[in-house]
């Protein structure tokens, strides 16, 4: 196995409402803590990243990691429409300083899954003036923040969006079995990835692209293709990789396969909603199938559906109890991008989803994916054996014999 490209990032990503802690104005805080939602618990303080980003960036640093993909929050920097927070602004560029100082690439995400609470009362996603405030909001954020971005991602997962929305209802505004609301969202986000991303151009020199949620869809023979929900997210994706022809990099994210055989759906599954599962040695903590290789397949996707766009591979992991099941995971989907690399095509980092264990949305604190397990009490940080094996990776540029 050869050895990763110079540059290459190795790093790790999380959203800003899964960390931060406090974002009372955003509309997830808000469907917490609303009646009759699935959420299983608030997000509240989360791991206090908010206050404690210049630890845990340093903790990134002392492993050896050199990029950090990190989510601003929208409700923090427009808490209401047209008034952008100076305050917001000045935090965020301490936090970018921050990566620059310890030598870590800031990746940034301008939208992951939250509204500020004002958005979503006016229709969120639906609102037909959505791409504008979007494109409004990237303009000013790039503008505060550009010379310190490494990359920019626009929009994280669009197809979950009206997934979880509006197909699931596991997400605000809690809808389910809208498909057609699903794909007004869809052509809604095109719209703001378009507009947003030219926003960010114009403002500073940032490579920018959005971020796709990408499982490995395997089609047994005899199965035909469906409306499954996951099938319905892989013909938006399909949207995406056209505009992300233009793009400067494309975002790749894969966790896991969904197979379909003549009868429809088969093999483990996610059922949102419904708690969480027991974990075994063939799937995790959120009951998909543990199938690192699904990456290999989702980064030549990307490569062919968009013409050879550069992919950074900018979430892959694993909800897990077991920290070895983590090590061999990452391990296995790491082989994929050297393959790939090898393959010819250009992948210029991984990031591994997540540094800390952390708010998995309606599910709670209860899966684990981070490399590092927070003491809900105290957020005192334990690096776990995972954590140290990936600085030993992001050292050596290279994986470990097998
Ligand atoms: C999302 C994250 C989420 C992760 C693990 C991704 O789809 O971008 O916010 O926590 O998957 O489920």
């Amino acid at each position: 196995m050869g050895a990763f490209p110079e540059g290459f990032l190795f790093g790790t990503a999380q959203s800003a409402h899964q960390v931060e802690g406090g974002n009372v104005n955003s509309d997830w805080w808000a469907w917490e803590h609303a009646a009759g939602t699935p959420c299983v618990e608030p997000s509240g303080d989360a791991c206090d990243f908010y206050h404690r980003y210049g630890d845990d960036i340093a903790l990134m640093a002392d492993l050896g990691l050199n990029a950090l993909r990190l989510g601003i929050e929208w409700a923090r920097i427009e808490p209401e429409e047209g008034e952008f927070s100076r305050a917001a602004f000045d935090h965020y560029r301490r936090v970018l300083v921050s990566c620059r100082e310890h030598g870590l690439a800031p990746i940034v995400t301008f939208h992951h899954f939250t509204l500020p609470r004002w958005l979503q009362a006016k229709g969120g996603f639906l609102f037909d003036r959505f791409a504008a405030l979007f494109e409004r909001y990237c303009r000013r954020t790039a503008a505060a923040l550009g010379d310190l971005i490494a990359y920019a991602c626009t929009i994280n997962e669009p197809e979950g969006l009206g997934e979880g929305g509006f197909v699931l209802g596991v997400n605000p505004p809690g809808r389910k079995g809208d498909i057609d609301g699903m794909w007004r969202v869809a052509a809604n986000l095109l719209e703001a990835h378009r507009r947003g991303a030219a926003a960010i151009r114009a403002e500073a020199p940032v490579p920018t692209g959005v971020t796709l949620a990408l499982p490995d869809l395997q089609y047994e023979d005899g199965a035909t293709p469906g409306e499954h929900p996951v099938e319905l997210n892989a013909r938006v994706s399909d949207q995406f990789f056209e505009l992300a022809r233009d793009d400067d990099f494309v975002g790749v994210q894969t966790y896991t396969r969904n197979r379909f055989g003549p009868e429809g759906a088969r093999g483990p599954h996610v059922d949102w909603g419904q708690g969480l599962p027991q974990e075994t040695a063939e799937t995790t903590q959120l009951g998909q199938e543990v199938y690192p290789q699904a990456l290999g397949n989702t980064i030549r996707r990307a490569w062919q559906r968009t013409g050879g766009t550069p992919i950074l591979v900018t979430e892959s992991g694993i909800a897990t109890a077991f920290d070895e099941k983590r090590i061999s995971y990452v391990d296995a989907a790491m082989r994929e991008v050297l393959a790939s690399v090898a393959a010819g095509i250009e992948v210029r980092g991984y990031l591994y989803w997540s540094l800390l264990d952390n708010f998995e949305w309606s599910l709670g604190y209860g899966p684990t994916f981070g490399m590092v397990a927070v003491d809900r009490q105290t957020f005192a940080r334990h690096p776990k054996p995972s954590a140290h094996w990936f600085g030993e990776v992001a050292r050596a540029r290279a994986l470990p014999a097998l």
